[in-house]
């Protein structure tokens, strides 16, 4: 990260930024207004990724930020620039998603800052050795000065590719669940236990992610994935005591992804229960579906047709910072078509004339944000 700071950091100094990085690890870079007071449009994404990930998920954003102010050749406009970088947006270490941005939003509870990592190193502890301050994590809250949030994100999925176009605007965020279900039976020899002696907390998890996937095949609109089992003492001669797994529930309706959640519990006691299996759970994340800003959706998509190109709207699967962003500021996101859908992947990529299209739509919507402040 500090590598990535200090490249992107330098980047937004030659195009007229002042750089900082704030005390949840939010790089951000100010391009002022020609005049003083006037407000400010945050444009940004996340420079944080999963393991084995790709190159563009959140840090093209980011970048596509810096390259905008750049093609402003040092002209200012009537309103600030601010263009961030967020520290962690995929919950990858602490198990939470959107911590930068939550600084941004003042939406990131205190208690979030002693979740420990697998180290068992709290995120304060994490803050204080990158050099910053958690106490002072309050100062990150943007100004109350914004004109709204811009993100640029790859679409991570295959519909733009599909219909063989270069961007969409997006609609609705779809809301996430994020939990951790754990079996516990009892550990015991492989080869000595006989099968009706068996408490076997990995096949009691076995059966209930098949009836993760059966309910989220049935149910349209619904996905649902169980990507990281841990089997305990994880020894390939001992049934497993213990066994955990992670559960992503996903749906554009509140409603239905909390009844989807309620039954993938309901499944987890019954399997339990018949398997003499205890169930403990843990739910990391609750977060409701976000539909973007009209006006500044609207602004959005004029800025793609002056381009010629169709303005698709579409729902993003993915969760984003715009989606907490958006509890302080309207905001609103550009998509890059993912071709093959790829993401969260080595293979995930861009296309070199979608930057460029995105490059332009970004500048036509800056002048158009202008023009409606003047
Ligand atoms: O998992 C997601 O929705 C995104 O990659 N943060
Ligand atoms: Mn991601
Ligand atoms: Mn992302």
């Amino acid at each position: 990260m500090r590598d990535v700071h200090a490249y992107l950091g330098a980047w937004m100094q030659r195009a007229g930024m002042s750089v900082r990085v704030d005390n949840a690890g939010n790089l951000r870079g100010l391009y002022v207004a020609s005049s003083p007071g006037g407000p400010t449009l945050y444009i940004g994404s996340h420079l944080d990724t999963v393991p084995n990930a790709g190159a563009f998920d959140g840090v093209l954003g980011v970048v596509l930020a810096i390259a905008l102010v750049e093609l402003l050749r040092q002209r200012r406009l009537p309103f600030s620039i601010e263009a961030i970088g967020f520290s962690e947006e995929e919950g990858v270490r602490f198990g939470v998603p959107f911590i930068g941005s939550r600084a941004l939003a003042g939406t990131l509870d205190a208690d979030l800052l002693a979740r420990t990592d697998a180290q068992g190193r709290s995120m304060a502890d994490a803050i204080r050795e990158y050099g910053l301050d958690p106490s002072r994590i309050g100062d990150a809250r943007s100004g109350d000065d914004a004109l709204g949030y811009l993100e640029f994100h790859i679409e991570q999925g295959p519909v733009l590719d599909d219909l063989g176009l270069p961007l969409g605007v997006v609609n609705t965020i779809v809301g996430q669940s994020r939990l951790t279900v754990t079996f516990t039976g009892s550990t015991n020899h492989a080869g000595t236990t006989p099968m009706h002696a068996r408490r076997d907390a990995v096949a009691g998890a076995a059966e209930w992610i098949t009836a993760v996937e059966t309910l989220a095949q049935r149910t349209p609109g619904l996905v649902a994935t169980v990507g990281r089992v841990l089997a305990q003492p994880g020894a390939t001669n001992a049934v497993a005591g213990v066994c955990e797994a992670s559960l992503d529930v996903r749906h554009a309706s509140d409603e239905a992804r909390a009844a989807a959640v309620e039954t993938l519990r309901h499944a987890a006691a019954q399997i339990a229960s018949r398997r003499h299996l205890r169930v403990h759970w843990d739910t990391h994340l609750d977060q409701g579906s976000v539909a973007m800003a009209p006006a500044l959706v609207a602004r959005l998509e004029r800025a793609v047709e002056t381009l010629g190109a169709p303005a698709r709207r579409l729902d993003s699967g993915a969760g984003h910072d715009a989606m907490i962003m958006a509890a302080r500021m309207p905001a609103a996101m550009l998509f890059l078509r993912s071709p093959r859908g790829i993401s969260h992947h080595p293979d995930e990529a861009v296309i070199e004339g979608d930057v460029a299209a995105a490059l332009a739509v970004g500048l036509a919507f800056l002048e158009d944000l202008a023009g409606a402040i003047t």
